[in-house]
């Protein structure tokens, strides 16, 4: 069995990238298609796949952008790395820049990013600081002062970051044989949208591969693309997408249109419905990641989206691990018993 080599490598050639440069990697990418004929069944689709990004090295997607990201930064000569984040951009850029050995500091708004988030950019060394104000604040404030040589921005307004993230449709049609008729996403900062859209477009191009039409999901309470206007206090409890001005906006919404799809929203209820079902299929993903579930189950209940026929590809974003207290806080704690083999073997019956 040949050892994967993480995204720079593996797509290279189909990067834009410096060549030269020597790839900063913790062999991110490569993360498996799951099959879930249980959903399949449910919306009436001929095939349902999730590409489960929460298997990358820090947990998230981030990981394929900030691998080429750190790797240009590095290369260029940056030695300090930036990012604005609502956490999963925050722990992969620590990751990243405690491997390239270059600092690293992140704006994350208070109070409003989950542990594991939190812990992962903590772990690494990275500075953490938190604002009193929103991730579009954090991320107004980092584009301000990221304007010299030695300092990195790697939010997804860096275009090698939506390189990196375009190598998640690259895989999706490997797999496959094929492009999906459908991908389905949820939609924050709108980086991933553009850079999937971007990678199909390419495969399209490069190897005849079809097209998928897009299903992008915002959260109702932090919805700017489907309301149309910025949301000034968005809010949402999967914080992961509680954003609400876009930085990649336009290009989200050219990128629906054009696939023939649509952005739309769902409530927080929709969301943690769409994570218990998934979690009941064997895969835990954090509320932002089940978004999609969430919004093509509602599209095909309304009659909006039929998938007879059809092959649906769920991008599923994060880890359930990045987010434990949502669980642990909406479920009652397991009960205490005593340590006596009578009473076990009573429960081994129920
Ligand atoms: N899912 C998860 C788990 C995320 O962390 C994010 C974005 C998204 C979806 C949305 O992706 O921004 O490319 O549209 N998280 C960013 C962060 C904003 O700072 O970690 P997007």
């Amino acid at each position: 069995m040949k050892a994967w080599p993480g995204v720079v490598v593996q797509y290279g050639d189909l990067l834009d990238l410096p060549h030269e440069a020597r790839p900063v990697t913790l062999l991110e990418g490569g993360t498996p298609l799951v099959p879930v004929p249980g959903l399949a069944r449910e919306l009436g689709a001929r095939g349902v796949w999730i590409k489960f990004e929460g298997l990358n090295p820090t947990g998230s997607f981030k990981d394929r952008g900030m691998t080429v990201a750190m790797t240009e930064a590095v290369h260029r000569g940056a030695g300090t790395v930036i990012c604005a984040s609502t956490g999963n951009t925050a722990a992969s850029a620590a990751a990243y820049a405690a491997r390239a050995n270059v600092r690293c500091l992140v704006l994350i708004p208070r109070g409003k990013v989950a542990a594991g988030k939190l812990a992962g950019a903590m772990v690494h060394g990275a500075r953490v600081v938190q604002i009193e104000g929103s991730f579009d604040e954090a991320l107004s404030l980092v584009r301000e002062v990221s304007d010299r040589k030695t300092v990195a921005l790697v939010n997804s307004l860096n275009p090698f970051r939506i390189e990196g993230q375009k190598t998640g449709a690259f895989e999706i049609c490997d797999v496959l044989g094929a492009a999906p008729d459908w991908i389905a996403l949820p939609v924050g900062n709108a980086g991933n949208i553009t850079a999937l859209w971007m990678g199909f477009k390419q495969y399209h191009e490069l190897k005849g591969f079809g097209l998928p039409r897009i299903l992008g999901v915002q959260a109702e309470g932090a919805a700017p693309l489907v309301d149309g206007v910025p949301v000034d206090c968005p809010e949402t409890i999967a914080t992961a997408i509680r954003i609400g001005k876009p930085a990649r906006g336009q290009q989200a919404l050219e990128a629906a249109r054009e696939s023939g799809g649509k952005i739309i929203a769902v409530s927080d209820n929709d969301i943690l419905e769409a994570q218990r079902h998934l979690a009941s299929q064997g895969v835990w993903v954090e509320p932002a990641s089940a978004a999609g579930v969430a919004g093509a189950t509602l599209e095909v209940r309304t009659g909006h989206l039929d998938l007879s026929g059809k092959r649906l590809v769920f991008i599923c974003t994060g880890h359930g691990l990045k987010d434990p207290n949502i669980v642990t806080e909406r479920y009652s704690m397991p009960e205490t018993i005593p340590a006596r083999r009578s009473v076990i073997e009573g429960l081994v019956e129920i």
